[in-house]
């Protein structure tokens, strides 16, 4: 039994602090593949992503020791293996960004083909041909990537798409590439900027990142370096999600608004009040949200890891409002739970209908996935009567204890059961 339980509460009220960003610190971890030496990562979330990237590096022989309870220490020693086994990358896709450091660093990688979130085909086609066009070789067999190179060599790499992840693969392989990486079309997220400032204190040299086109001039070496994580922009979306669903006043710690224009702009359209504060946003909701419209985009646009945040807030607005899901065709499976409770959803291929309903109902439901399971806990605090969300673990992947955190603001929500927290690295 492994589940979180909202029941009904008064609106939110208070501070609460948003932890660093899960999708900056899996990509910082990898990259202490490139050098020799010790690490401190601070600002690193308790979530079960971080866990299990802790667990891939141990097994290339790194040490990977939580030695604060939000700061880790990395050593990596002169020689590390080069195989991320299935059993891991299996349960987070993001395990692929090893496949970059690797073979710039190793010269071999053998990475098994990733699983990860259900948001229908995710394939990998850009990095191996980014990695490629590097110089690298790479073959699939058995349901492992093996690669190898006798030295990359710089080149320009032209994205079909603004893969977050295949920027991030090829800028950690690039860094230490003979000669000059140019990523055109390159994704813009705040996390890769986050990861290029981390692998200059590395003394790599890359210009443009947060930019379509990066400029990465390969150096011969890198050594250790320290690193605070950015704030989590998702995990601050869920609590202004959550305030629009349940009222109230609330302020987050931490958060900054320049990562997150788009999605506040939205929020404020919906008729939630949003202003930033010295140390984070401060956020208000007296009313019933409007409905508008959403369409996902690549960053700046709006996160496709918003949208069940948001579509979860639109299922009780004022009005109808079409969803257009633009990055991951498959990202709707949460609708037929939020109808479950009560929720008037039509989706059709990748758009959705959401007409506004008063008010949702409590019932059982379940986590398909890390933002899917946190907007189920998010309706369940409009709703009438219990909400039971159950398989939390898929929430715990990205989130450090998101019932205590909502407790802490007021609201009634409860684990049972097993709580997958973080215990080492
Ligand atoms: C990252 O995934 C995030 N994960 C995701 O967050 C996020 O939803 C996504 O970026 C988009 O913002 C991490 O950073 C760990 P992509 P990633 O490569 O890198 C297609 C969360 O909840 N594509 O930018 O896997 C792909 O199918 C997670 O925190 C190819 O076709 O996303 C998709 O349609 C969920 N070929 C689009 O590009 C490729 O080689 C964007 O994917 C690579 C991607």
């Amino acid at each position: 039994m492994d589940q979180i339980v909202v029941r009904p509460g008064p609106p939110l009220e208070g501070t609460v602090r948003v932890g660093g960003a899960k999708n900056a610190a899996l990509k910082l971890m990898a990259a202490t593949l490139l050098a020799e030496g010790d690490y401190r990562l601070r600002n690193v979330p308790a979530i079960t992503d971080v866990e299990t990237m802790g667990e891939v590096l141990m097994c290339m022989g790194l040490d990977v020791t939580r030695i604060a309870p939000d700061e880790l220490a990395i050593h990596r020693g002169p020689d590390c293996g080069v195989e991320a086994p299935y059993e891991l990358v299996e349960r987070m896709r993001a395990s692929i960004v090893v496949l970059g450091p690797l073979l710039g660093r190793v010269g071999r990688a053998r990475v098994a083909m990733p699983g990860g979130d259900d948001f229908g085909s995710r394939p990998i086609d850009m990095h191996l041909a980014g990695l490629e066009q590097l110089g690298a070789t790479i073959e699939v067999r058995h349901g492992y990537i093996e690669a190898w190179t006798d030295g990359l060599l710089g080149c320009r790499i032209t994205l079909d798409f603004p893969s977050v992840g295949a920027t991030e693969n090829l800028l950690l392989a690039a860094v230490l590439a003979k000669g000059t990486t140019v990523i055109d079309n390159a994704a813009r997220e705040p996390e890769i900027a986050d990861l290029a400032v981390f692998l200059n204190r590395m003394g790599a040299t890359i210009h443009g990142a947060g930019t379509s086109t990066i400029e990465i001039e390969g150096v011969t070496e890198l050594r250790p370096a320290d690193h605070m994580v950015i704030p989590d922009r998702v995990e601050a979306a869920t609590f202004l999600a959550a305030v629009a669903l349940a009222r109230g006043e609330i302020t987050l710690e931490g958060a900054r608004a320049d990562h997150m224009g788009m999605f506040i702009q939205k929020m404020t359209d919906m008729g939630v009040w949003i202003t930033p504060t010295s140390s984070g946003l401060w956020a208000s909701a007296q009313g019933r949200p409007r409905s508008v419209d959403v369409a996902t985009l690549p960053y700046p646009g709006i996160a496709t890891d918003y949208k069940p945040f948001l579509v979860a807030v639109l299922s009780v607005a004022d009005g109808v409002a079409i969803v257009t899901e633009n990055l991951f065709a498959g990202r709707f499976k949460y609708v037929s739970e939020l109808i479950r409770m009560g929720a008037n959803i039509r989706t059709e291929g990748h758009h959705a209908v959401v007409r506004g309903v008063a008010r949702l109902s409590g019932a059982p439901v379940r986590a398909s996935d890390i933002r899917a399971g946190a907007a189920m806990v998010l309706a369940g605090l409009n709703a009438e009567g219990e909400t039971v969300v159950a398989d939390a673990f898929h929430i715990d992947r990205g989130y450090d204890d998101l019932p205590a955190k909502l407790r802490q603001l007021g609201a009634d929500v409860t684990r049972e059961g097993p709580t997958q927290r973080a215990s080492a690295p």
